[in-house]
């Protein structure tokens, strides 16, 4: 098992309860949100940065937390949606971190979200189409985590539990 466990995949999927309930396992891991450090450290939210500063800044604030975070050793990271986008990014997080992708269908990520209103990119077009647009421009990338875990209709204790025995079986 490589120093720490990264989560990857779409918004809503279940990233962040996911990781809280993996650290309630892994007790000597630490949990860090990525998109959490950078609201920390700007003293602003993620919706306002993308609003104020535009996408691309916000890509290279989350770049530079990435490589910070990812040199530490035994912590539960939970990615942006976004993140594992920049090759640059892949290749620090896959070399730093066991990585778990968590899929879902459009239509149960559309249903997790759908009350949300803080996801800059989906504030335009929210549908289930626009999200199955940008999951499938992403997927190819998701599919370069070290694996897979189908979150449909599991619980995040559930899909905790299945990540936590991969780890076991593979260390
Ligand atoms: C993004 C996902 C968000 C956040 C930002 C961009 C994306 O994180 O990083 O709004 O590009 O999919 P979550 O996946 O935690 O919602």
């Amino acid at each position: 098992m490589k120093n720490n466990i990264a989560l990857i995949g779409m918004m809503g999927s279940g990233k962040s309860t996911v990781a809280e309930e993996l650290a309630k396992i892994m007790a000597d891991y630490s949990l860090v949100d990525i998109d959490c450090e950078i609201e920390k450290s700007t003293g602003k939210k993620i919706s306002e940065l993308f609003l104020k500063f535009g996408e691309q800044h916000f890509r290279m604030l989350e770049s530079e937390k990435i490589k910070k975070i990812s040199a530490g050793t035994k912590q539960i990271i939970a990615l942006g949606g976004g993140a594992f986008e920049s090759e640059n990014n892949r290749n620090i997080v896959n070399k730093n971190c066991s990585v778990i992708y968590l899929k879902a269908t459009s239509e149960e990520i559309y249903n997790r979200i759908k009350s949300e209103v803080h996801r800059p990119l989906l504030h335009k077009n929210f549908s289930v189409e626009r999200i199955s647009e940008i999951m499938q421009k992403r997927e190819k990338n998701y599919q370069k985590a070290d694996f897979s875990i189908i979150t449909n209709n599991k619980s995040p204790k559930e899909i905790a539990a299945e990540i936590a025995g991969v780890l076991n079986d593979k260390s």
